[in-house]
């Protein structure tokens, strides 16, 4: 049978979406090819969220053909996700060696299309209609059979997002928010959990507004607190967590359960892109600096050790020193445990693309500098005061980096390596933090057990 790699480009959601596609892929008898030299098939899932990472993904492809090309190998190689969504049959125009152009509402069709480009049935396919019901679509795991069984996994509860922020091309990329229905998505997680899974990251595009038109409030609760407290209830389930949410979703509901479900971790990623109240105008964020700033003070209360972590857009079209200089103070008020920066990048049919006073490249990069300068020195600083102290973390695996070391996370998502071996694998442990490096936590569990 053929072979596939996947290479994916951007967020959890592409994780997500390309483990889907693998595990239907391997249902259908593929297997899963060591790299991408060896493979008969290559997908390579993008995101179109700025301009670098549709440049990668281009380049990549112009790669992959050019090897394949120069080897004489036949290999099919297609444009899955987002870019292939946004830019359709445009990129067979540009590259027209590219056989496959598949859109975000139809992963579930990746099978059948291969099957009919590998045997020559059909020379070319671009496939980026909308599909309804194509949110419920997205459930099937790599769990069983795969190499390492996952003690973490994502889970998608909604796509699409209609909040239509000015510089976001998601609206146009993943569509209308559709939401899968409570039963259907605890189904899935139950399944997880039964198989060894023990944390749950529900995620979609703007999660906070999970099933806003389909279920109504139940005693003043939003439909996406009723989903967490319905996943809470499964036994055997340790740890739960989301994203990407809304700061406008953060209503007392949700805060209230942060402080009543002992199994939603603690640590929350609130997209923050700017400190100005006008840039957040300018943006369509429907939210104010005062009231971002009121959302974190209420989590603190209701979880004193939350990890809270933003995204920030310096050089959004308009964007003056003083409010870059709002943007600065925010971060120092509310001291971020990271925040990842982002330099703005004009996306096509996006009303900000049309603003004038855009930002010179330059300033944009200065700004980033600068910003990037105080986040890491406050990220540091609450690093640095783990050391000594002792934290539960959830053991993932081997470190990427250095198989020596095993590496797992605190509830409030920090990094934790260790000297660990294949028996840690899975479990919840105490470890005592010894040291801090860039973003990470070094612990040693030996001292904790003594
Ligand atoms: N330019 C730069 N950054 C962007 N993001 C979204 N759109 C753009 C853009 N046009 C950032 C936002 C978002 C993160 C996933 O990507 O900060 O939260």
């Amino acid at each position: 049978m053929p072979s596939v790699f996947i290479k994916t480009y951007g967020c959890q959601m592409n994780e997500r979406d390309s483990e889907a596609v693998a595990a239907q892929l391997v249902a259908k008898g593929y297997s899963l090819a060591r790299s991408e030299s060896v493979a008969d098939v290559v997908l390579l899932n993008t995101c179109s969220v700025r301009d670098l990472a549709e440049q990668k993904a281009i380049n990549k492809m112009k790669n992959l053909i050019g090897t394949a090309r120069g080897e004489k190998r036949e290999q099919i190689v297609g444009f899955i996700g987002c870019m292939a969504q946004s830019r359709g049959k445009e990129l067979i125009d540009r590259l027209p060696d590219v056989d496959l152009v598949l859109g975000t509402q139809k992963f579930h069709r990746a099978a059948e299309y291969l099957d009919d480009l590998l045997s020559g049935r059909t020379k070319k396919i671009v496939d980026v209609e909308a599909e309804a019901k194509s949110e419920s679509t997205i459930r099937e795991h790599l769990l069983n059979g795969s190499a390492k069984k996952s003690v973490s996994a994502f889970v998608s509860i909604m796509q699409g997002c209609n909040q239509y922020c000015t510089f976001c091309i998601v609206p146009y990329t993943r569509g209308e928010e559709r939401s899968r229905t409570i039963p259907d998505i605890v189904a899935e997680c139950r399944e997880l959990v039964a198989g060894g899974v023990k944390e749950i990251t529900l995620l979609g595009q703007i999660v906070t507004s999970y099933g806003k038109r389909d279920i109504p409030l139940l005693d003043g609760k939003s439909a996406f607190v009723q989903l967490l407290e319905a996943v809470h209830e499964i036994d055997g389930l340790e740890r739960i967590r989301f994203t990407s949410p809304h700061p406008k979703g953060y209503g007392d509901d949700l805060v209230e359960a942060y402080a009543r479900l002992p199994k939603l971790a603690e640590s929350a990623h609130i997209p923050l892109q700017s400190g100005s109240d006008r840039l957040l105008k300018l943006m369509h964020r429907g939210y104010t600096r005062e009231r971002f700033l009121g959302i974190i003070h209420k989590l603190r209360e209701a979880r004193p050790d939350i990890g809270i972590t933003t995204d920030i857009i310096v050089g959004f079209p308009g964007e003056t020193e003083e409010d870059f200089e709002q943007t600065l103070s925010l971060c120092r008020e509310v001291e971020f445990d990271n925040a990842f920066i982002f330099k703005y990048s004009s996306r096509r049919d996006t009303p900000a693309a049309e603003m004038p006073d855009q930002v010179p490249q330059e300033i944009r990069e200065e700004r980033n500098h600068r910003l990037l300068e105080t986040v890491n020195e406050i990220g540091k600083r609450k690093y640095d005061a783990f050391i000594g102290r002792q934290v539960q973390i959830l053991v993932e695996g081997p470190s990427k980096k250095n198989a020596a070391r095993y590496t797992g996370r605190t509830r409030c998502n920090r990094i934790v390596l260790f000297d660990g071996s294949a028996r840690h694998q899975g479990q919840l442990m105490d470890v005592k933090v010894t040291r801090t490096g860039s973003f990470t936590l070094y612990g040693d569990p030996a001292i904790v057990n003594l």
